[in-house]
């Protein structure tokens, strides 16, 4: 079992209690709050109305694609005992009261229903072991371990159960690119992963799985009775299957007696909780105060409790990282000390940040430090909403006294002055349009009009030890004196408004004095090197490959084609390194030559039939099954279209004094190409033929096929296709000068 939780025993009475992260983390919580904690964490409102916003029920997981996420085997034994499959789970036994052989045939007929659902069930692969080293890191620096617990077990650990007997490397996958999409209640956030990161984690927490002992096949009879049992069971009231969510009439919360039902710690009609001692005091101690309604400051220690924000942040004295998992927060800058892999305190941030921008930070993490290997998790608008204008309640400082600096004074240019080397000297520090002048990087000047309070701007520039005793921001002007008394007469408030002013111009700021622009040239030695990140034309499924003759390429993951190739130096790399990482590589060749987009491969029923540009609808058959190594590093591409499967491998060759060249070969190991199958080697506006074997496409290449290719007419360019009868080989030469 991995990583699976159990400090009870996993049987009957003994069962593990509901596991709830932000309980574990705030242990000084009242009774009060930590009762309406659990209350809205077990649902108890999905049966029992009430009035009382803070009780809102978490959503269970949506199962209208059960069937294609989990595997039979797991449903079954789930349903009938939650707690002994997957222990500190917060869903309850709701079928505890039955008598074991009734409850084991409704569980069955339950999963068999819900197998049903979204699609084939997963199907087991074995994970790649590169890939589950890389998973293994990623898992323990980009949060995981946060929440949930590292390889080396710790107790207070979300629990994350059998996962081996749950999933499949592509339904985890799919799962953790966007957790919100099956549990939309947010308490597993959205850690932004792409699907190549989704693919590693998935094959790491999967890396001891072997293939299940039998196939689950879903009977239609054994369907339809749990299609009903799913409804009369109330399995609706917290899941849906593509319907809403139905409430129950039952006794609403605050009519209900709090000995009885499912706080009785007894077995009847009704869902059974394994609470321990305390919780069920919790609980009870809740329901009591129900009179008075939670204050702002309640709500937000509530939400920030529920939705763990706790485990990386601190709030006051609240929260923060624990000793325990402090190794697993890091950073990619040691000049930075803590500040540089430590999450930012969230004392005081309601004051700081400006509305809008807190809201893109919880609705969508929105990041401005790239220094931070933790990642701020996406909760969604749902689960966030009302927190920014809470904070903004709470969180307060008196105005900052200053006078504006107006014309004749230039407030932009001696903005700019007092932030370049010769004045304060920001960016001795600080990026500046992820540009830097120095090995520190810390946050980008340019992100700081756009997020934070002008009002706290002032104060923090003031005395920014009074916000962050740990911080190596300096103080400008110690004792409210300038250190620079010549500029605007040494008025400190002056010469503050000067700098937001110039930053406030955006993208019409200068760039202050001494600033420098080191690229990031990414050299190609004697190995291969794969980069996967955006390239241009490509988006973010792009693999970069630069191959040690010097010709290199960039793959399109998403629709399984050449993105383009080119020859010289490999790529500067500023744009996905630096800053957000959302940038594109950018390609240093100078006789680089594009593909189209679309997928390389498709069924042509009639030699005129148009190459698809649907994508959704091709993109269905088409699946990245990742990539071996030769032995120079050099990747064999691996992926389906339909029942087919392709290996696609690109040899770099260089002959004498001529420029390098690709031998690409294309295989179908497992079984022959469908018949009608085409590949589109290229497409543009002339392609000339020099028999049916060559062809000079546009000026810049040169493509020789190992069977014949025809040439095609498309709206005034032309495309040429290869029919695939078995395995081929296309070579490229690249004949632009450089
Ligand atoms: C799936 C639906 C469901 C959920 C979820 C649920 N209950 Fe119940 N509850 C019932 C049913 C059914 C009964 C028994 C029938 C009745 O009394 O209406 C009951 C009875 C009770 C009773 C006794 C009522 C009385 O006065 O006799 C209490 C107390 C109670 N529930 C509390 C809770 C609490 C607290 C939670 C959350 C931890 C919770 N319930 C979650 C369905 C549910
Ligand atoms: C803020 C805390 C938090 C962080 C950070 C977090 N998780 Fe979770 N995770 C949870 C909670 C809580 C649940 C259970 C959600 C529920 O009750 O619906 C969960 C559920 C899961 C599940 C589903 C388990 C199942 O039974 O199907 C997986 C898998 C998972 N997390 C993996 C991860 C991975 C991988 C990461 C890092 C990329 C991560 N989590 C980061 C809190 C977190
Ligand atoms: C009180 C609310 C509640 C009720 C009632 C409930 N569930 Fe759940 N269920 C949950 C929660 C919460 C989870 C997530 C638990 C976890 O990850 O540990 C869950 C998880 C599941 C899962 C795993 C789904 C996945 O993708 O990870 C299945 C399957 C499931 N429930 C089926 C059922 C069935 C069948 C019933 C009726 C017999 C039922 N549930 C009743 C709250 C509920
Ligand atoms: C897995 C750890 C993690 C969790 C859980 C988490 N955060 Fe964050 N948070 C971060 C990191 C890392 C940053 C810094 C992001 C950046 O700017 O690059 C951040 C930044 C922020 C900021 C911006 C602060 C500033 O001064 O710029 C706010 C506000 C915030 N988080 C609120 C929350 C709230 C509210 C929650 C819970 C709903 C939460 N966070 C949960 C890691 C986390
Ligand atoms: C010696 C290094 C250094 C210098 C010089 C410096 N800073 Fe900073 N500054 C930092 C560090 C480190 C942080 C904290 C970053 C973090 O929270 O991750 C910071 C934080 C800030 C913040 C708060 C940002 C936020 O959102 O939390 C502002 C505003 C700021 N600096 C402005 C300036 C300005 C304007 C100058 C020049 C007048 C300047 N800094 C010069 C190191 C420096």
């Amino acid at each position: 079992m991995l990583l699976a939780f159990g400090l009870a025993s996993l049987h009957g009475a003994g069962a593990a209690p509901p596991f709830v992260g932000g309980l574990a983390r705030h242990e000084k919580a009242s009774p009060k709050i930590s009762g309406a904690v659990l209350i809205n964490e077990l649902g108890c409102v999905a049966c029992h109305a009430s009035s009382r916003a803070e009780f809102a029920a978490k959503a269970g997981p949506d199962l209208s694609t059960a069937g294609a996420r989990v595997m039979g085997g797991h449903l079954q034994r789930f349903i009938e005992q939650p707690s002994a499959a997957k222990p500190g789970t917060t869903m309850p036994d709701v079928l505890g009261h039955l008598p074991a052989a009734e409850r084991a045939s409704t569980a069955n007929a339950l999963a068999h229903f819900l197998a049903t659902l979204g699609g084939t069930s997963p199907t087991f692969t074995r994970p790649a072991g590169e890939a589950v080293e890389r998973g293994r890191k990623l898992y323990h620096s980009v949060g995981c371990a946060a929440c949930h617990s590292p390889e080396t077990l710790l107790p207070d650990s979300v629990p994350l159960g059998p996962l081996a007997e749950k999933y499949s490397v592509a339904s985890l996958t799919k799962f953790l690119e966007d957790p919100l999409a099956v549990r939309p209640s947010g308490r597993m956030p959205d850690l932004k992963l792409d699907h190549f990161e989704a693919v590693d984690i998935a094959s790491y927490l999967l890396r001891d799985q072997s293939a299940p002992a039998r196939a689950f096949a879903p009977d239609p009879q054994l369907a339809a009775r749990g299609k009903a049992l799913f409804t009369q069971h109330r399995c609706d009231a917290c899941h849906t299957v593509g319907s809403s969510r139905v409430t129950p009439k039952l006794v609403a919360l605050d009519k209900v007696r709090p000995e009885r039902g499912c706080l009785s710690g007894q077995s009847g009609a009704w869902p059974q909780y394994p609470l321990s001692d305390r919780q069920r005091a919790a609980v009870r101690a809740s329901l009591a105060a129900q009179s008075e309604p939670a204050s702002v400051a309640e709500n937000v220690e509530l939400t920030l409790t529920r939705l763990n924000c706790i485990a990386c942040h601190t709030r006051g004295e609240l929260g923060g990282v624990p000793a325990n998992r402090n190794a697993h927060f890091t950073g990619k800058d040691e000049n930075l000390g803590d500040q540089g892999r430590i999450p930012p305190p969230l004392t005081g941030v309601g004051a700081k940040l400006k509305r809008d921008w807190f809201r893109d930070v919880v609705v969508n993490g929105a990041s401005v430090r790239p220094y931070l290997n933790t990642r701020m998790p996406k909760f969604g608008a749902a689960n966030t909403e009302p927190l920014a204008d809470w904070f903004k309640q709470l969180d307060t400082l008196s105005k900052a006294e200053f006078t504006r600096v107006r014309q004749p004074e230039k407030p932009h240019e001696v903005g700019r002055e007092l932030a370049g080397s010769k004045a304060f000297n920001c960016i001795a520090c600080h990026t500046f349009r992820e540009k830097s002048a120095s090995p520190i990087r810390a946050l980008d000047l340019m992100t700081m009009t756009e997020r934070l309070e002008e009002n706290w701007f002032h104060h923090y520039l003031a005395n920014p030890t009074r916000f962050s005793p740990i911080t190596i921001m300096p103080s400008f002007w110690p004792d409210g004196k300038s250190l620079l008394p010549d500029i605007l007469g040494g008025d400190p408030g002056k010469q503050r408004d000067a700098l937001w002013q110039y930053l406030a111009r955006g993208p019409e700021a200068g760039e202050p004095r001494g600033l420098v622009l080191e690229p990031l040239f990414v050299a190609v030695t004697n190995e291969a090197i794969i980069i996967r990140r955006a390239f241009p034309g490509i988006g973010k499924r792009g693999i970069g490959v630069g191959y040690p003759t010097g010709i290199h390429l960039s793959f399109d993951a998403g629709q399984m084609r050449l993105g383009s190739m080119w020859s010289g130096g490999f790529i500067e790399a500023s744009g996905i390194w630096r800053g957000q990482g959302a940038g594109q590589a950018h390609l240093l060749g100078k006789d680089t030559v594009s593909f189209p987009a679309g997928p390389a491969f498709a069924v042509l029923e009639l030699p005129a039939t148009a190459w698809p540009t649907n994508m959704a609808k091709q993109a269905e058959g088409l699946a990245f099954k990742g990539y071996s190594l030769d032995a120079q590093q050099r990747p064999i591409f691996r992926y389906e279209f339909g029942e087919t499967l392709v290996e696609d491998a690109f040899l770099d060759l260089k002959r004498g004094d001529a420029k390098p060249h690709f031998v690409r070969s294309l295989k179908f190991p497992q079984r022959p190409p469908p018949p009608r199958l085409h590949f589109r080697v290229a497409v543009d506006k002339v392609i000339e033929a020099r028999g049916d074997q060559e062809f000079a496409v546009g000026k810049g290449l040169l493509v020789r096929l190992s069977t014949p290719g025809v040439v095609r007419e498309v709206d005034g360019a032309k495309e040429l296709l290869l029919p695939v009868r078995g395995a081929f080989t296309v070579e490229y030469h690249l004949t632009a000068k450089p």
